[in-house]
């Protein structure tokens, strides 16, 4: 099955083919296009919605066509099926990929997937790449019960996946996403934005112990998260230390790393124990961080268990479209094998919602 895929939640514009079999635990990468306003974001230190939406608009049909293009041979006839992000995400952006697949799956005939974000971000995870295999982790031997942990821009969530197609959310974050408060004291130290890897660049010259910052909610018995006040201390240590230097800026890098990593480390932890998880499953930008998998992983060593760890290769972690292709395959087929046979949504029922969640 050769899936389209299309992601424009945010401020990336991406489309993908991938090529799924049944029966088997990942999929094959066969194009992947994402196309970033990104320096047009750092221009005003964040993302303009409308500003996106309007870059939006100029890539996605080109962007479209260079991913069928890039699939040797590749002709509109061999594609099965369009998957497209219909939310959570900015309104804007969000109709400029829904629209456009419905109408490609009207003029195409192509049943149309809309495909949840956050589910794409797990399902990254099950991604092989045909392009290059070396740039890419094979993961083919995702065993469930499995415990997602998504850390995005805007989310904080822990998931609980018995299997394919059910899933438990479990928690998350109770006001600022980890990769929103690493943006915003990526910005109260004068760094550009995205702040999240420019602070794990400092944060490697740093100290992560010269500053105590809270890890919020660490020891409260929910899987929830909260990291708004890690901002608010955040901004009250830099204020009295201006003006900054680069030393301080790496030290204050890798403190609010190591506050951020700390919690999300002990949560997701304690969820993979209370569920017996087999393995935990990294997605979202925020999971492109190497001192977060580093730390899980020693994490997982030193309490001696069995879990296996999963993270996606780090251009799949950020928003891209394969991953929404990905979802889209294990979706259609989870739900055919749990009885009834996939039904395709007609495009016309199809509609952007940016208040999606699980
Ligand atoms: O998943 P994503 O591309 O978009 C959303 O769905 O939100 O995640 C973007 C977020 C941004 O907050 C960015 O700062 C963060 O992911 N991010 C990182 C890294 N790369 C991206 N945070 C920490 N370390 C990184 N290497
Ligand atoms: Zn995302």
């Amino acid at each position: 099955m050769l899936i389209l895929g299309i992601e424009t939640s945010c401020d990336e514009t991406g489309a993908a083919v991938i090529e799924g079999r049944r029966g088997t635990n990942q999929v094959r990468l066969l194009s992947n296009v994402v196309a970033s306003s990104l320096p047009l974001h750092a221009t005003t230190g964040g993302i303009i919605p409308e500003n996106a939406a309007r870059e939006q608009i100029k890539f996605i049909i080109p962007v479209i066509k260079e991913a069928i293009e890039q699939c040797n041979n590749l002709t509109i006839g061999d594609i099965d099926a369009i998957a497209v992000t219909f939310g959570p995400g900015l309104i804007g952006s969000l109709l400029i990929g829904v629209e456009t697949a419905k109408t490609l799956s009207y003029v195409w005939n192509k049943p149309l997937i809309p495909t949840n974000h956050l589910l794409g971000h797990i399902y990254a995870n099950f991604i092989e790449s045909g392009l290059n295999p070396k740039r890419y982790t094979l993961n083919a031997n995702v065993e469930f019960p499995t415990i997602a942990l998504i850390v995005s821009g805007g989310h904080t969530d822990l998931i609980l996946m018995e299997l394919h197609g059910s899933l438990k959310w479990l928690g998350g974050t109770r006001d600022d996403a980890a990769g929103e408060a690493l943006d915003k004291i990526g910005r109260l130290l004068g760094l550009p934005y995205p702040g999240g890897p420019n602070v794990e660049k400092l944060a490697n010259r740093g100290n992560p112990n010269k500053y105590k910052f809270p890890s919020p909610l660490i020891n409260s018995s929910d899987f929830d998260f909260s990291f708004s006040g890690l901002k608010t201390a955040a901004l009250r240590q830099i204020q009295t230390m201006q003006p900054l230097n680069h030393s301080a800026i790496c030290d204050l890098s890798a403190s609010v790393q190591k506050a951020i990593i700390d919690v999300i480390v002990t949560k997701t932890l304690k969820a993979a124990g209370q569920y017996n998880a087999k393995s935990i499953l990294l997605g979202g930008g925020v999971a492109a961080n190497q001192s977060l998998r580093d730390e899980l992983q020693s994490s997982i060593i030193n309490h001696k268990s069995s879990i296996k760890l999963f993270a996606p290769s780090k251009s799949l972690c950020t928003d891209n479209a394969a991953m929404i292709a990905s979802a889209a395959f294990f979706s259609a087929n989870s739900r055919s094998a749990s009885g009834g046979n996939y039904k395709e949504i007609p495009w016309q029922k199809v509609d952007a919602n940016p208040g999606l969640y699980f």
